[in-house]
């Protein structure tokens, strides 16, 4: 969970999720790339702030000036200055008590384990809520998020907040030479159709558009997954993310992360906007998506070939972890396969699966008995 702001999603103005130099036209403020989301021209001349400058530099200026790009701000412009003012370092720090709650919280709704000593990440992620809320301080936040029948908004905003959504195309690169390798071509001849493969905790989209990428490329092959009979579902618990991944647009910034020139060149599209681009129709329509918490049941999603599930589970516990393991092999077809991501394997957790090595890299196969 300690990855640094600039590290986080497509790297640039993290802790509100959008990219600086953009505004949004709904309700939700801190959209990144959207059907809403805008090149702010009208907007007043103000500072420009840098990925490299941004880690660390929490000030409150800085922090009002990237809120007022959206949301609160820019809904309710007469209310945030007044607020910024009040905005004082310890409205800005969660107390030991109230962290103690939140963390119980947090673990209990999504899973994620923040431990005994992320009071950072938690100051750092939340505070830049409190103007697009209007809530003087972050335990006052953190209070009315676990109230979500009365505060669903906030709610879900500081849920959002706490997850990490680092994400880029053709992440690791062997899960995807596995897919076009081996899994899809061992699909393809057992004759299984529709193909049907999710992308668990997708984040903003790159995992199962990249995964879509794949099946329209190995269409060239003699013995293919029909990419017409085949249904992409992405998943994740924010709907933030949620609402990127189905605008399908991607600035430079995460263009350049894991892409070639030919892919880009091949399934995106330019917009009137020179730094965004669009996710072409095409891998587009081959996605569907739908908010899903990890920790609730899979079983309206039906049956799937192929689990995508990687980088999330590395937030929970062991005990988390073996709860989805095990519904996800319910959630599998006979010969289903599961890709985790590389820093995370099975072991201890679970034995309905068998490790399948690709070289490089690994998948892990259904057991026939499970
Ligand atoms: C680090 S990203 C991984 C994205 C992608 N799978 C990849 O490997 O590039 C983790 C994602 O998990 C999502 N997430 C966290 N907790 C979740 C939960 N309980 N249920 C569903 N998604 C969750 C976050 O919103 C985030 O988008």
């Amino acid at each position: 969970m300690a990855t640094p702001p600039s590290n986080r999603n497509t790297g640039i103005n993290a802790n509100l999720k959008q990219p600086l130099g953009f505004t949004r036209t709904t309700n939700r403020g801190t959209g990144a790339v959207s059907s809403v989301l805008r090149r702010d021209t009208t907007a007043p001349k103000r500072a420009t702030f840098t990925p490299s400058q941004y880690p660390g530099a929490n000030s409150l200026s800085m922090q009002a000036q990237k809120a007022g790009y959206s949301g609160v701000a820019a809904r309710n412009p007469q209310v945030v200055p007044a607020q910024a003012s009040q905005l004082t370092v310890q409205s800005r720090t969660v107390s030991d008590m109230q962290y103690r709650r939140f963390a119980a919280y947090i673990e209990e709704k999504s899973g994620i384990v923040l431990g005994e000593s992320k009071h950072y990440l938690v100051n750092s992620r939340l505070s830049s809520l409190l103007l697009r809320f209007g809530v003087p301080s972050v335990d006052e936040l953190i209070t009315k998020a676990m109230d979500p029948t009365r505060y669903k908004e906030i709610s879900d905003a500081v849920i959002d907040a706490m997850t990490t959504n680092e994400t880029l195309w053709f992440r690791d690169t062997y899960p995807y030479l596995a897919l076009r390798n081996m899994i899809l071509p061992d699909i393809a001849r057992r004759g299984k159709v529709p193909c049907r493969i999710w992308s668990a905790a997708c984040s903003s989209g790159q995992e199962p558009y990249s995964i879509a990428m794949v099946v329209q490329e190995q269409a060239t092959q003699m013995v293919h997954v029909d990419p017409a009979q085949t249904q992409i579902i992405g998943t994740d618990i924010s709907p933030e993310m949620l609402e990127r991944c189905r605008a399908g647009l991607y600035d430079n910034h995460a263009l350049a992360r894991g892409l070639s020139a030919e892919r880009k060149a091949k399934f995106f599209r330019p917009t009137e906007d020179p730094n965004l681009m669009r996710i072409d129709d095409k891998i587009k329509s081959m996605v569907t998506f739908k908010q899903m918490n990890l920790l609730g049941s899979y079983s309206l999603l039906g049956r799937f070939d192929v689990i995508f599930c990687r980088n999330v589970l590395i937030y929970f516990n062991n005990e988390v972890k073996s709860q989805i393991l095990d519904k996800f092999a319910l959630s599998l077809n006979p010969g289903g396969y599961l890709i985790l991501g590389s820093s995370e394997s099975l072991s201890g957790l679970t034995d309905k699966y068998e490790m399948v090595r690709c070289n490089p890299g690994l998948a892990y196969r259904l057991k026939s008995y499970a």
